[in-house]
């Protein structure tokens, strides 16, 4: 039976990458979803292009009736999601300001996309993901989530104090553990990913990984087996320390 994916903020960037990489690994109907549509139809006519299974859906993850309604079109049109990847993200923060003077204004905006969001969307397509014989949720979090790496001076990302964004990702990773618990005994698995420093409109010209390889690790959780992990957090393979 071909398997559902739901992947948001996928009409560019990472998640585009990833929408693009699950549909060529077969029978996965892909289901492309952003906040503007015209956006995520234009992307979507572009894998469609290359002969990919992919379909266009509106969704912003801060906005409850965007939710509520793609659950409705997914639910009537599907009655099942295999697969979530909770891709969308925001890093709006003023870089050149102490940890200690970001605003709080920046605060609530990086947790409400970045956390609150994904929970929202979790919950609300949950039901569909239990109907799954095998349900994989994939939370992009990033390295720069590890209290344990900037926690250590030696550790390559000790000086990106980025606080706002971090620290969504740290709870993003800490939300993942808890679901994993309560998911445990279920066909279901949660993890968090950390996807690379990659070539994005978010991490910039400079940034060492080509978006193809920064896709890798989402696509890897999505398809994991049923030996595979629940609660981790992973890159390419190997687990990160929290
Ligand atoms: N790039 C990196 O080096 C890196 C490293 C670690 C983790 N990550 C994580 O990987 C994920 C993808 O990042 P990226 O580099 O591909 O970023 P990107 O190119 O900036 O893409 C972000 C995507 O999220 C969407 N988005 C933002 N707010 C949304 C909302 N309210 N509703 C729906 N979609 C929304 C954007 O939509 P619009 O086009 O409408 O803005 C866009 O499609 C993020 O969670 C990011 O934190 C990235």
């Amino acid at each position: 039976m071909t398997k559902i994916a739901l992947i948001t903020g996928a009409n560019k960037g990472i998640g585009f990458e990833t929408a693009r990489q699950l549909a060529r690994a077969g029978g996965i109907h892909v289901l492309l979803a952003s906040r503007d549509l015209s956006k995520g139809t234009a992307a979507a006519l572009q894998l469609q292009g290359e002969g990919l299974d992919v379909t266009a859906v509106g969704l912003d993850v801060t906005d409850p009736a965007s939710i509520a309604a793609a659950v409705k079109a997914i639910d009537a049109k599907y009655g099942r999601v295999d697969i979530l990847i909770n891709n969308a993200g925001i890093n709006p923060q003023d870089g050149t300001r102490k940890v200690s003077e970001q605003h709080l204004a920046t605060w609530r905006e990086v947790f409400e996309t970045n956390l609150f969001a994904l929970i929202a969307v979790t919950q609300a397509f949950l039901p569909m993901l239990k109907k799954s014989d095998a349900g994989r949720i994939v939370n992009l979090s990033s390295v720069l989530a590890s209290m344990t790496l900037h926690s250590d001076p030696t550790s390559g990302i000790y000086d990106f104090k980025i606080p706002a964004y971090n620290v969504s990702k740290t709870a993003v990773n800490a939300w993942t553990v808890q679901l994993a618990y309560e998911l445990r005994d279920t066909p279901i698995k949660v993890n968090a990913a950390h996807p690379g420093y990659v070539k994005t409109d978010m991490g910039g010209p400079s940034a060492p990984m080509e978006i193809v390889d920064g896709a890798k690790t989402s696509v890897a959780l999505a398809l994991l087996d049923a030996r595979g992990p629940n609660g981790a957090f992973i890159h390419m393979g190997e687990t990160l320390p929290w």
